[in-house]
């Protein structure tokens, strides 16, 4: 029997149990797929803790994976058995097999391995739609990029240099802004020690930042705000430190007449041809060297210890769990 790590109830990490699972035949529009990587983001602490509601307990969480086709049921027609196959955005993926919809499935080309699929699907897909299509990004952009030394931070490095943009990246230690630096992070700041305001109005010479992207939430709001252009753009993208809390709307127009989004990877690659079209240019990057990942590795049953040296922001770049 296959085997999952489920959740019973939302809590801390010790709510994640290791579990033998029935994943059963794939209905119609499903394929089943036996997993050999699988990604770990942010977004599984919220739905461990509940921060993201589930629609039903027990859950197995986890939104991206890497693997196999092993069977496919009545109607599918994008993947066939034997496919080598990722996605980033389908819940059930802590997990040896799953089933998923097939046509949330993505075909891996030669060149990336499963392991890297696990760590660039949900990911670099943020990081694309992020810099290519909320904002768009160009060489005269001058970016602010919260924890750029993490899993999404470490993509958004590489591709905003080779965009040719202009990227100040905030991070927690003097080691994550090493790696930030050399990842392509044109300044970098350690919020930790340093007026991270005070030191973006010193590296733009007053004139702030075209964009904000700030996944970090309750503890960079509404400074992240002081950081941007008259007209500029905040993008709320996550809530590391806690959900950004209510304001008053009256907060833009005084700091600026700024915009502000709250934009979600689900929404950007939610039609196949966007999801087609973003990995297709993701992977592409990849291929030419442009954007390189190195992910950490957990055993997929030590789901625990990785979610707590995430949440403890011990970790840096993509973290995969191997089944
Ligand atoms: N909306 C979307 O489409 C989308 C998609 C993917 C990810 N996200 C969001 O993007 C963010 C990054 O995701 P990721 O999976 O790549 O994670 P990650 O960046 O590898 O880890 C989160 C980082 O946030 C920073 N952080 C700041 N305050 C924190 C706190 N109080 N607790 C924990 N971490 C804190 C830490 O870096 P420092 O130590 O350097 O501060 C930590 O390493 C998350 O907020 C996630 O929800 C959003």
């Amino acid at each position: 029997m296959a085997h999952a790590i489920r959740i019973h109830e939302n809590g801390g990490p010790e709510v994640l149990k290791w579990e033998a699972v029935d994943v059963g035949e794939p209905g119609p529009g499903e394929a089943r797929i036996r997993q050999t990587a699988i990604g770990l983001n942010y977004i599984d602490v919220y739905h461990r803790t509940g921060l993201y509601k589930l629609a039903a307990l027990p859950a197995v969480i986890g939104m991206e994976g890497a693997g196999r086709v092993e069977a496919v049921g009545p109607g599918v027609t994008d993947v066939k058995v034997g496919d080598r196959v990722a996605y980033g955005t389908v819940l059930g993926g802590y997990a040896e097999e799953r089933l998923i919809p097939a046509d949330r499935l993505v075909k891996l080309p030669d060149d990336i391995s499963d392991v890297t699929a696990a760590a660039i699907m949900l990911q670099g897909m943020t990081a694309r739609y992020l810099l290519r299509e909320t904002y768009h990004v160009t060489p005269e952009t001058v970016m602010l990029f919260h924890a750029a030394a993490g899993g999404v931070g470490l993509i958004v490095c590489q591709w905003a240099k080779a965009l040719g943009a202009t990227m100040i990246g905030t991070v927690g230690s003097d080691e994550k802004a090493a790696l930030a630096k050399s990842a392509g992070c044109t300044h970098v700041i350690n919020y930790r020690t340093e007026d991270y305001v005070a030191r973006v109005r010193e590296i733009t010479g007053g004139s702030m930042c075209d964009v904000a992207y700030d996944s970090v939430g309750k503890d960079t709001f509404p400074s992240s705000l002081d950081c941007l252009k008259p007209k500029g753009l905040w993008v709320s993208f996550g809530n590391a430190s806690g959900p950004v809390p209510p304001f008053d709307m009256t907060l833009l127009s005084v700091k600026g007449s700024l915009f502000a989004t709250r934009p979600t990877v689900m929404a950007y690659t939610a039609q196949r041809a966007d999801l087609l079209a973003n990995a297709a240019d993701l992977f592409a990057m990849i291929a030419k060297g442009a954007i390189k990942v190195e992910p950490t590795t957990y055993a997929l049953k030590d789901a625990a210890q990785a979610h707590r040296d995430l949440e403890a922001r011990k970790t840096t770049g993509s973290i995969v769990l191997v089944p």
